[in-house]
Parts: structure tokens; sequence; C-alpha cells
């Protein structure tokens, strides 16, 4: 695909479903007893992928007209897959599944696609060991491999080694199926849909915070009947991210964006783009299944560096793509700290985006787990500046590395490509139609 100097971004626009909810009011309506009825779910390859592995274990969920409906039978009522589970490209996926798995007497085959199966599973399969249950091969870490569950779990209290919400998320779904309570203890706060989501199935965890450290300690009491409730899914501020970063860096361009997740654990991003001098704001706030909701409104802004602290990365962790992309065009350096997290996403995310950086005449360093961008922009013009372009990106399955080289290309001097769109599809299929609908050039076609 390839992407070329855009009109300015205008217009009222809603991106689709939340990926992170997505999967799980899918999973949760599985466990739930009753019919759950989704709306604005994600119709995504990843989300489709968990629905049809919830299927080969024996939940009905069907489409129905806008809405999806998932008939549970209950906490640890799932049944053997017939068929491997191929969860695609998703490590949301297959990470919370393996949760939900471990909880009962079942083995399955997990198989993922050539990026799934280079990442690392132990971070999950350590936990899930601990409460009873197996792999094959014994101690896996990467796909395909067999996880053989069992209906007597034991529950454990566990802290996480890594901020990871699908880690947290995988604990305390198994923790669900076991006998007694279970805890996860994150000395930094992640993403709380499961815990949120727990609450709208009718069992909060008990949840206490460290007001000093900030650590946030989970509990859930397992084999507890979560009931089944509607869930309507809000639209995803990661996928947002990329209309607002081409609505910040395209001369002229004034956009709202209804609708978007203002979950703190999800908004890192427009804090930092509001830190860099973005005019962006937050509008009619309001709640929508547990969650906070508003309508974002961003116009054409002149950017300038700044430094992004570490404790950032888990509220903004799928964003540092694009944020290099608002940060090429800005006036002086970008510093992005404590991005190792980044090396084990759907790509090595910290060395592609570096490397797509040069490819468009980008300057940009990496040290250890720091990327340093240096801005195009100059002489306080009252504009940013205009990143040459010109390159092919490497997208290694990756439809975040994808979607923020495209954006870049919609203000650059010469049109950016990149070598596979295909990957887009696995979290944002509607990218291309959505943004050439408000006045983007991205169209298919060889690499420049
Ligand atoms: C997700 C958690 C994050 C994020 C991913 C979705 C989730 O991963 O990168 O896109 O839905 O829980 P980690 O938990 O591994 O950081």
């Amino acid at each position: 695909m390839i992407s070329a100097a855009a009109r300015p971004l205008t217009g009222r626009v809603r991106v689709p479903g939340d990926k992170s909810i997505s999967h799980r009011a899918l999973i949760f309506g599985a466990l739930a007893v009753g019919e759950t009825r989704i709306h604005g779910l994600l119709e995504s390859e990843d989300v489709i992928n968990t629905a049809s592995a919830l299927q080969a274990m024996g939940a009905p969920i069907e489409r129905d007209g806008e809405d999806w409906r998932v008939r549970g039978s209950g906490v640890g009522g799932l049944s053997e897959p017939e068929r491997p589970l191929d969860f695609g490209n998703s490590g949301t996926g297959v990470r919370l599944m393996m949760g939900v798995i471990a909880g009962h007497e079942v083995a399955a085959r997990l198989t993922g696609d050539a990026s799934l199966s280079k990442r690392p599973m132990k971070r999950v399969l350590a936990p899930l060991a601990e409460m009873g249950a197996v792999t094959e091969p014994e101690r896996s870490d990467r796909l395909p491999m067999t996880l053989r569950g069992t209906r007597d779990l034991i529950p454990i209290r566990y802290e996480l080694p890594v901020a990871s919400a699908q880690v947290k998320s995988a604990v305390l779904l198994a923790g669900l199926h076991a006998a007694g309570e279970t805890t996860v203890i994150e000395p930094t706060p992640t993403r709380d849909h499961t815990e949120r989501m727990l609450g709208h199935f009718g069992q909060p965890p008990a949840i206490d915070v460290d007001a000093e450290a900030g650590a946030r300690t989970i509990s859930v009491t397992g084999r507890q009947e979560l009931v089944a409730s509607d869930v309507v899914v809000p639209t995803d501020p990661s996928s947002a991210a990329f209309l607002a970063v081409a609505a910040l860096i395209v001369p002229g361009s004034d956009l709202v964006i209804e609708g978007v997740l203002t979950n703190p654990t999800r908004t890192g991003l427009y804090r930092t783009l509001q830190d860099m001098g973005g005019h962006l704001s937050f509008q009619n706030e309001r709640v929508e299944a547990g969650e906070t909701v508003a309508d974002l409104h961003v116009k054409a802004s002149q950017l300038t560096g700044v430094e992004v602290s570490a404790d950032r990365a888990p509220s903004m962790i799928d964003e540092y793509p694009v944020l290099s992309v608002a940060a090429a065009s800005a006036h002086g350096e970008t510093t992005m700290l404590g991005l190792h997290e980044l090396t084990v996403k759907e790509s090595d995310r910290l060395a592609a985006t570096a490397a797509a950086l040069t490819a468009n005449g980008v300057e940009n360093f990496v040290h250890g787990d720091t990327l340093r961008v240096v801005g195009a922009g100059g002489g306080g013009s009252g504009s940013n500046g205009a990143v040459r372009g010109g390159g092919t990106v490497t997208t290694h399955l990756d439809h975040r590395i994808a979607m923020a080289f495209l954006v870049m290309g919609l203000a650059s001097e010469e049109p950016v490509s990149v070598d596979d769109g295909a990957p887009i599809a696995t979290s944002f299929p509607s990218f291309r139609e959505l943004m050439n609908g408000l006045g983007a050039e991205i169209s298919e076609g060889d690499p420049v």
C-alpha cells in the first residue's frame, strides 16, 4: 500500500470497537450463564479467531443483525476442542484463552501465524503451570503447543514480572476456575478491562491500590457464577490514534473522532500529544458498559519534541510507532524511555519503527530500550517540518507498523509505501476506506 500527501482531514468519524474489550466480551460471554448480546464488537481477524476458538470449545456464538450473541454455559462449562485453535496474529487471543483452557479438563492444540509463533508464552505459562496446567512439549515457550488444563486448578498469589495486561488477565481468568482466591499483584498498572468486565458480569474483583507505589493487588474468587450481561464495546483508542496523529500532522485538518474510550490505562498517547502542543480535546464524556468514552476533537498543530517517561509506557504500549511518526515532524527531539516490551509485540516494534523512520529520512537513535527521534520541524514557522518520506517500510506482519507509516505518507514530501498491508485486517479492516473518506490518499500498489 502507498500513501501520498493528503488534503486536510475533516469531518466526524467513528472508528471500530476496542480490540481488547472485544476479545474479553466474547470470553466472558462464553463463561457466563445465559445469553450475552455484544454491540459494536470489532469484527477483525484477531477477534474472529477468538470467537472461532470459543465456538470450537462448544460456545454458541453468532452474529445477529448488528450485534453478536454468545450463549454461555458457566465457568468451567467449555469442552475439548475438536480441532486445533488457530489464533492467527493475536497475542491477546491466545494468552487470554490459555487462562480459560487451564481451568478445563481438556487438551487444546494452539497455533498461530509466523509472528505469533515467535512471541514468548512463558510469561503466561509459568503462572498457569503453578496452578496445575501443563504443556506438550513440556515447558514450551512458543506456539505451536498443546495446553492441557485441569478441573483442579490451584489458586495462586502471583506478582507480575512484566507489566502485561495479557498475563494479568490470563491468571485472573484461570483463577475464576480455581477453588479459592487467586491474587495478581501488578507493580505498574496496566489496562484494566478484565477487572471492569468482571464487575459487569457480576463478580467485581477485590482491588487494593498502594497509594505510594501505585501497585495494584487484584483478587478473584473461583467457581462463582458470572451473570450474562450485554456489552456495548467502546471505540478503540489505539485505532483512533492513527486518525488523531494524521489530523495533527496534515496541515488544515480539523477532525472529531466520536465515542473514543478514555479509560486512563489507555490514553497515554493523547496525554503525550498534548504535552507536545497538539490541539486535542475530549468532549461530551459519558459512560458506556462500565467504561468512559468521549468525542475527541483534533486540529492540525505545531508539535514540539518531548521526553516520554518509562512509567507512561503501559498506557500507550501499542502507540509508539505512531508517536514516532508525530515526533518525526515535530520541532526538536522526542525521547521515549522504557520500551523493552515493544520488542516482543507483533514484531520487534522498536527495531521495526527505527528502520521505518530511517527508510524515510528521519534521523533516530536506539540506545538499549530508548528511542530518540529527531524531528524535521525547524525555524518556528508555525507548521511542522516535512519528513522526506519516499521509503518502503517492512511491516513484519505488524498491523500497527503498517498503519503508522501510511499515516506518515499523508504529510511527507514523497509517498511512503508499506510492503504488506494485509495485517491491517487483524485490528482495523476499514482503515483505508475510512481514512480516504476523510481526505487521505492511501492506495493499493507496488512499493515505490
Ligand atoms: C492487550 C495488552 C497489551 C497490548 C495488546 C492488548 C490486552 O499487551 O499490547 O495489544 O488486550 O490485554 P501486553 O499485556 O502483553 O503488554
